[in-house]
């Protein structure tokens, strides 16, 4: 069902569940006898996000933003543009963003910065995957998934061409897909 596009599971549902789950204990830890806000960043995070804030044991709010790049091309010279804010002020908050994965870094960067300017207590990073390979833009992550090399990876949020976001793994695509 999955050979036409799928060249091989990177990380198994079992192995996302049980990853999720330690960094879930992790942020848990980090922030006992305070109310994080959680940010879901649009639409790649999605299924990461609700997952980790299902595991996470104790008061949290949640959030989403939705961020794009001007077109393939200008994402390495780091344009990137809101499309939805927050709904609601940030100052003095425990913030933690989620993203499904940070490449270059450029949309990491900027929301950082955007959301730093506005007086939170904390911001900390949350990444699934990071791709330290092709990285930019100065940018780390404070909770870290995996590690991927520089493939095209697929499923549990990320997308193709807008498609393979509802896969319960996540896969690396055959290049056949992308490069006809
Ligand atoms: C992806 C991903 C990050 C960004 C990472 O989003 O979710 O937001 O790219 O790339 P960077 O580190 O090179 O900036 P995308 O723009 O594909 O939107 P999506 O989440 O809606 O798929």
């Amino acid at each position: 069902m999955y050979e036409s596009f799928l060249e091989r599971v990177l990380f198994s549902e079992e192995q996302l569940n049980e990853r999720i789950t330690q960094i879930a204990k992790q942020i848990e830890s980090d922030y006992k006898g305070k109310k994080p806000l959680v940010v879901a960043i649009l639409k790649g995070s999605v299924l990461f996000f609700s997952d980790l804030i299902r595991k996470i044991n104790g008061d949290l709010e949640i959030d989403f933003m939705s961020i794009s790049s001007y077109g393939s091309g200008s994402k390495s010279s780091g344009e990137v543009k809101m499309i939805k804010d927050l709904d609601k002020k940030i100052e003095g908050k425990d913030v933690i963003i989620v993203e499904d994965i940070i490449d270059s870094g450029y949309t990491m960067k900027y929301l950082k910065n955007l959301l730093q300017a506005r007086n939170p207590s904390s911001i900390k990073i949350c990444t699934l995957l990071d791709k330290p390979s092709r990285r930019e833009a100065d940018v780390t992550s404070d909770y870290v998934g995996f590690e991927v090399e520089n493939e095209f990876v697929i499923g549990y949020g990320l997308d193709y061409d807008g498609l393979y976001r509802n896969l319960p793994f996540i896969g690396i695509l055959k290049r056949s897909v992308y490069e006809k």
